[in-house]
Formats: C-alpha cells, sequence, structure tokens
C-alpha cells in the first residue's frame, strides 16, 4: 500500500463491483469511514464485513427514491461526506435504432441524472463549507463519437463536460472536483453492456485492472486535478483524439482504440 488517502470521509457509488469495490478497499486501507453505495445489498454487505467503518446504502440511483435518499445523505450537515464518488454506471451496445428505449432511458437516469442530483447535493454542502472532493467516472469514450456504444458515449461526454465546467466553478472555494475517464478495464462492465468480445478482440496491453484505474482517480483528486486519465496508453489516446479531426475519430467502438486487432 503505497497511497495514504486523508480523506475524512466517502461516499462511493456503484461499490458492489468493480471500480467502485477497488476504491472502497484502497479507501479502507487509509481507514477512510465509508458509506457505500449499489442495488445488490448482499455484496455491499460482504465488503462493508471486510473493511472498518463502513455503512451500507441500498439505492437504485435509476429511481426518484434512490437518487434522493443518497442526495441527502451526501447534504448531511450532521455527518458530512468529505470524498463524493460518483461511479455507478452502465453501458449499451449495439445498434442504436435497435435497442430497447426503456433500457437506454435508464442508462440516461443513472449517468446522466443521478451524477447531476448527487453532484449538485455533494457541492451545495462542500461549497459553503470550504472543503470536499468530487470524483464523477467518465470515460475515453466521452472524448469522440462511439458508433455502437453511441448513448453511453454521449452520457460520458456530458459527464466530462459538466465536471470540467465543475472544476473551474470550485476554483478558489477549496472544493476539488475531478472527471476520471478509464479506457479498457476488467469488471463486470463488460458482461452488464455485452461487450464481452472486447476481451478477445483488443489486445492485453489495451485493459487496464479495477485496482489501477482506482488508484490513478483516487491519486488524482486528492491532488486536485481536473481530469484523470489512468495509463500511458490512454493518455497518449487522449491527447491525439484532442487534435485529430473529428470525422477520423468516428470509427467502430471504442473509439479510442477505433480499429480491431
Ligand atoms: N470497465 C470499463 O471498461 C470502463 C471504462 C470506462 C468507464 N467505466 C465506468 O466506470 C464506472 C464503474 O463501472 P465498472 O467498470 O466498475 O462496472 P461494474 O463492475 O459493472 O460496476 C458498476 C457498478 O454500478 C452499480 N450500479 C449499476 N446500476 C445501478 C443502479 N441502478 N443504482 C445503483 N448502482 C448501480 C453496480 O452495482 P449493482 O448492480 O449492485 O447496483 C456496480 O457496483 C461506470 O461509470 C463505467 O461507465 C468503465
Amino acid at each position: 500500500m503505497t497511497s495514504q488517502y486523508r480523506f475524512t470521509s466517502a461516499l462511493v457509488t456503484g461499490a458492489s463491483s468493480g471500480i467502485g469495490e477497488s476504491m472502497v478497499r484502497l479507501l479502507a486501507d487509509s481507514g477512510v469511514p465509508q458509506v457505500i453505495v449499489a442495488r445488490r445489498v448482499d455484496r455491499l454487505e460482504e465488503v462493508a464485513a471486510a473493511h472498518a467503518n463502513i455503512e451500507v446504502l441500498a439505492a437504485d440511483l435509476t429511481t426518484d427514491d434512490g437518487m434522493r435518499a443518497i442526495a441527502a445523505r451526501v447534504a448531511s450537515e450532521a455527518e458530512p461526506i468529505d470524498l463524493v464518488v460518483n461511479n455507478a454506471g452502465f453501458g449499451t451496445s449495439g445498434s442504436f435504432h435497435e435497442l430497447d428505449p426503456d433500457r437506454l432511458q435508464l442508462e440516461i437516469a443513472l449517468n446522466v441524472t443521478a451524477l447531476t442530483r448527487i453532484s449538485r447535493a455533494a457541492l451545495g454542502a462542500m461549497v459553503p463549507r470550504g472543503s470536499g472532493h468530487l470524483l464523477n467516472v467518465s470515460s475515453v469514450a466521452s472524448f469522440q463519437p462511439a458508433p455502437n456504444l453511441a448513448v453511453y458515449a454521449a452520457t460520458k461526454a456530458y459527464v466530462t463536460s459538466l465536471t470540467e465546467s465543475l472544476h473551474e466553478e470550485a476554483r478558489g472555494t477549496g472544493v476539488k472536483v475531478t472527471a476520471l475517464c478509464p479506457g479498457l478495464t476488467r469488471t463486470e462492465f463488460q458482461s452488464v453492456s455485452n461487450t464481452e468480445t472486447y476481451a478477445s478482440n483488443y489486445p492485453a496491453f489495451a485493459w487496464m485492472s479495477a485496482d489501477d484505474v482506482a488508484k490513478a482517480g483516487l491519486d488524482d483528486v486528492a491532488k486536485g486535478r481536473a481530469m484523470c486519465v489512468p495509463g500511458m496508453i490512454y493518455k497518449g489516446l487522449a491527447a491525439v483524439t484532442g487534435i485529430t479531426p473529428r470525422g477520423v475519430t468516428r470509427g467502430p467502438e471504442p473509439a479510442a482504440l477505433n480499429r480491431r486487432p
């Protein structure tokens, strides 16, 4: 364990698997008291049982009740949260015109609506307090269009844009706001988003572990950076995408890697 995080408390959404679960473990190793959020309460309880000082809050963030409950916890003055991680999210792959419209609606509800509501609650509490950290998990898919992951990339473009704007708004307030933009990361994301074929379609070097992504995000929000792109390969791709004509960056999914090997 090389990192020691000094957050006084944290709330992590999507803590039952993948990047969120890794963040919980890293924060627990630093002794940070946490509130962990997801739908699968059994998985959350397993995570909580493995560490000290973890409160489990089961919530479906695509529902109004779930979103409001977590926003209220984030806004609590009695039990302030120093680090809020908006990590819960999912994707849907396939041709836009054939995808289940109700599922796309839920994807927008989670990736956009809930993240916005919880971000508002976080900054509403943190800015008057003059301290706090907000880490919003976006994706390298936010940097360019992604055919066959169109709604996912669009939701993440929103997350990156919102988060960069909030980073600037928070400048000088004592509050740090960071967008975490991972590339391909081995988690349950691939089974949920029906992108399991990526495992064989993309080379091993393109994949990162959830632990490495989680650590990069936590390190950079602690430093107050506006954006974190974990891994040299994705840092390079993000830089190239920024100067590449848009017509070139449009390609088969995921556009950040652009071509199937
Ligand atoms: N893996 C990648 O390649 C990759 C790349 C770039 C960005 N990301 C982003 O990283 C974040 C974490 O994803 P992951 O890769 O760690 O995937 P994951 O293993 O599937 O984790 C997703 C988490 O979100 C939670 N979640 C899903 N729907 C929810 C809902 N309606 N209400 C509350 N929680 C919900 C899940 O818990 P429950 O099912 O228990 O609710 C789970 O804990 C996402 O925002 C994703 O878009 C992932």
